[in-house]
């Protein structure tokens, strides 16, 4: 067990300078005044280290970035506005023209068109290969490599990759290895444990908690850290508000509750509905069934709340009048991580865009679960699948 108690509590809170106040004040100011010159310069030559600018640095905000970098494990954080900010600084960070990047075939759809359609205008190329084996990694491999991508699990379809070997190869080859770890929080999964160099976060998920802040952590050794704050950080001025940052401080208080009470019930849906006759599989990493289960047990601590089903149903109108009957308790949205259960029926992906076939089957839907009791949620979902 961590030290997560502390980490949540207290630290990076210093109390004597705040007149006790047990929760953080939002330091809501945009700059900061020295009473020397010398004081002044000294702020200039370590602005991540001191509060010059708030765009650099807040004393708000940094009691976060020091909890997210104790969290993973890792020498400093950056927080950045959005997951994806968090997710573009570190792979931009890490590339220049000419580079090549490798990432796993199916990670966010942000990262995905960063790399394939963003990057690609400044001639950064890439590969996105099937990340369970490893040996499509090590084939991908370049001599212009830079970054290798990953999403273990991802969000959609849960495919891990096996972190010590990535890292291990990665590290061979002189590449910086990234990887996506919003699935499991640092509660569940610390990659710096197995060598990866980069852990950025969706915080809008579990970090803050709430579904009321956008925000995105970067985490990393000084080095990279530093390197990123004087170049991606400060200029594309991504940054988080001093104001959600103390909202963020707040959600993380009671972290390890949330995850542990969301994957509780968690596992007691995905029993109720492997043993369904109207379900053709569940994928959940924390599953006996899933096909990487042995791999999920090494390298991760828990798998929450998120997990997809895919239903025996025969057209996209049954699909639908399904999951409608539940939009009052599954909520018809995208995301995941807060207090309240979530559903994205991929049915809503067919008849959308004419030219395009949705690469999952209409019948496959992904829940969240959140805080809610187990048998009010079955219970509703038990009458709802009698419309299948
Ligand atoms: C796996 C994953 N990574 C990154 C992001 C991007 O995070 P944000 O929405 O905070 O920019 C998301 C958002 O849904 C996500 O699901």
């Amino acid at each position: 067990m961590s030290n997560w108690s502390d980490i949540l509590t207290h630290l990076g809170e210093s109390r004597d300078n705040y007149f006790g106040a047990i929760a953080p004040p939002i330091i809501q100011s945009s700059n900061f005044a020295f009473d020397t010159v010398s004081n002044f310069r000294q702020a200039f030559k370590n602005e991540l280290g001191s509060n010059l600018y708030t765009r650099g640095n807040n004393p708000t905000v940094d009691i976060l970035r020091k909890k997210l970098a104790a969290l993973e494990k890792t020498e400093d954080a950056l927080v950045f506005s959005s997951g994806s900010a968090a997710i573009a600084a570190a792979i931009i960070g890490n590339v220049k023209t000419g580079d090549h990047i490798i990432c796993v075939q199916k990670p966010y759809g942000w990262t995905f068109k960063l790399i394939s359609k963003f990057l690609v205008r400044f001639g950064v190329s890439y590969t996105f290969i099937d990340g369970t084996d490893i040996s499509n990694i090590e084939e991908a491999i370049q001599p212009n490599t830079t970054v290798l991508m990953l999403e273990s699990p991802n969000s959609l379809t849960f495919e891990l990759q096996d972190l010590k070997a990535c890292a291990q190869l990665a590290k061979r080859h002189n590449i910086v290895s990234i990887i996506d770890n919003s699935y499991c929080s640092p509660l569940y999964q610390n990659p710096v444990d197995f060598g990866i160099d980069i852990v950025v976060h969706s915080g809008s998920k579990y970090l803050n908690g709430h579904s009321d802040v956008i925000f995105g952590a970067l985490c990393g050794s000084t080095s990279m850290i530093q390197k990123i704050f004087h170049s991606e950080y400060m200029t594309l001025g991504a940054i988080i508000s001093p104001n959600d940052a103390s909202l963020v401080i707040r959600g993380l208080r009671t972290l390890p509750l949330r995850l542990e009470r969301s994957q509780e019930t968690t596992l007691k849906l995905v029993d109720y509905f492997e043993q369904h006759p109207k379900v053709d599989y569940v994928l959940y990493p924390w599953a006996k069934s899933f096909p990487q289960y042995e791999l999920g047990q090494e390298q991760m601590r828990g798998a929450g709340g998120l997990f997809s089903v895919n239903f025996k149903a025969d057209s996209i109108e049954q699909m639908e009048r399904y999951s409608d009957a539940l939009a009052d308790i599954f909520l018809m949205a995208v995301s995941w991580g807060g207090y309240e259960s979530l559903q994205i029926p991929t049915c809503v992906f067919y008849n959308l865009h004419p030219d395009e076939t949705p690469p999952l089957p209409f019948t496959f839907v992904r829940y969240y679960i959140g805080l809610e009791d187990a048998d009010f949620l079955i219970d509703r979902i038990d009458k709802a699948l009698k419309l299948l």
